[in-house]
């Protein structure tokens, strides 16, 4: 029998947006361990912009030097389960579900199979298909970087990027730790930050948070605009800095600090995984992360979309509605 069609976005080159482009491709099977998902909303990530700029360079050596291996962009989705293979026990058809891609891509359409094992976990019912979407990627990340931060109640987190993606899901998490939380970002989101729970919240436009007197127990610089070097002075003793988006010199940083102790720099990507996506899905039931969405557009107009990403200055997530 021949595998019906389905719609996705697909990227033959890298490039400006107007390299993505709406299609029919083969609806995927699943194997044996995989779950077919019916997909009702992704995200556009800024690492999905990266991803079809090709910028930094290196992007080409890990996913194709001249031209993208995986031809459909997104890591992040909901939607119901539509069928499972013979070996699948977590899921049924017609289960919720949200998830993750990892370090594979694909959700720029109507469906995907992704394994059972993987970043994947039934959505609360309290939660729609458009807020679960945005949480395996942004909320996956903040959760890790905090885990490693080992932060316990009352002590003092710097977030900055706090409007972001990752920033908005850190700055809840971190209150669910017991933290006291500074947010970082501009004018136009000092209101949000409050609302999300920030003890304090920094607007760079005005202030420099480096030259305010104030220490903390863990920097998070989740955008990459701030670093090690900038704000080390800033730490307090065992003290850590948490990078999602490590500069160069970051990276020294990291390697001294394995090698020889002293301050904990950490960065890198942070690995996807069921169990932390499991406590990302109970913090979301018990009402503690919410998800912050910017725009929504339909899967026509990812053009426009991943216009508004690369702007830098979106607010939370931007939803993609798959299906009707
Ligand atoms: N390590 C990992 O495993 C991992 C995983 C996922 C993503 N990432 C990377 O992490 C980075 C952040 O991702 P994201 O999705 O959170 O980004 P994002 O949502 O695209 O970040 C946008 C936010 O950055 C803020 N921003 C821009 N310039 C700023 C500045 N100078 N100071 C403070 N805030 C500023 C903007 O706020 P304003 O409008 O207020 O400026 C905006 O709200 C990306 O580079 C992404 O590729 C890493």
């Amino acid at each position: 029998m021949k595998t019906p069609n389905m719609k996705a976005i697909v990227y033959k080159h890298y490039g400006a947006p107007e390299v993505l482009h709406l299609t029919e491709v083969a609806r995927p099977t699943p194997k044996d361990n995989e779950v077919l998902i019916r997909i009702h909303a992704t995200t556009v990530t800024s690492g999905d912009v990266r991803l079809r700029k090709a910028d930094p360079f290196a992007v080409r050596f890990m996913f194709g030097l001249m031209r993208p291996k995986l031809q459909i962009l997104g890591h992040e989705a909901a939607g119901v389960v539509e069928a499972v293979g013979s070996k699948v026990t977590r899921f049924r058809k017609g289960d919720r579900v949200f998830g993750s891609t990892g370090l594979g891509s694909g959700t720029y359409a109507e469906y995907i199979s992704l394994p059972e094992d993987g970043a994947l976990v039934t959505t609360p019912a309290s939660v729609s298909d458009e807020e679960a979407a945005t949480l395996a990627v942004g909320a996956l990340t903040a959760l890790y970087f905090l885990k490693q931060a080992k932060l316990s109640a009352g002590q003092h987190i710097l977030i900055h990027g706090a409007s972001g993606s990752i920033g908005t899901a850190a700055v809840q998490i971190a209150k669910s730790m017991g933290a006291h939380v500074t947010a970082v970002c501009s004018t136009a989101n000092v209101a949000l930050l409050r609302s999300l729970g920030a003890d304090r919240v920094i607007d760079y436009t005005k202030e420099d948070f480096s030259t305010m007197g104030l220490t903390y127990d863990a920097i998070f610089s989740t955008v990459g605009r701030t670093s090690y070097a900038q704000s080390k002075t800033l730490l307090n003793t065992g003290g850590v800095f948490l990078t999602s988006f490590a500069a160069p010199s970051d990276f020294v940083h990291m390697l001294g600090s394995k090698l020889f102790g002293g301050t904990r720099v950490i960065g890198g990507g942070a690995p996807d995984g069921s169990a932390d996506l499991e406590h990302i899905r109970s913090l979301m039931a018990a009402g503690q992360l919410k998800a912050v969405i910017d725009r929504s557009y339909p899967l026509a107009q990812m053009v426009e979309a991943h216009r508004y990403v690369e702007t830098g200055h979106k607010k939370g997530n931007v939803v993609i509605k798959v299906a009707a």
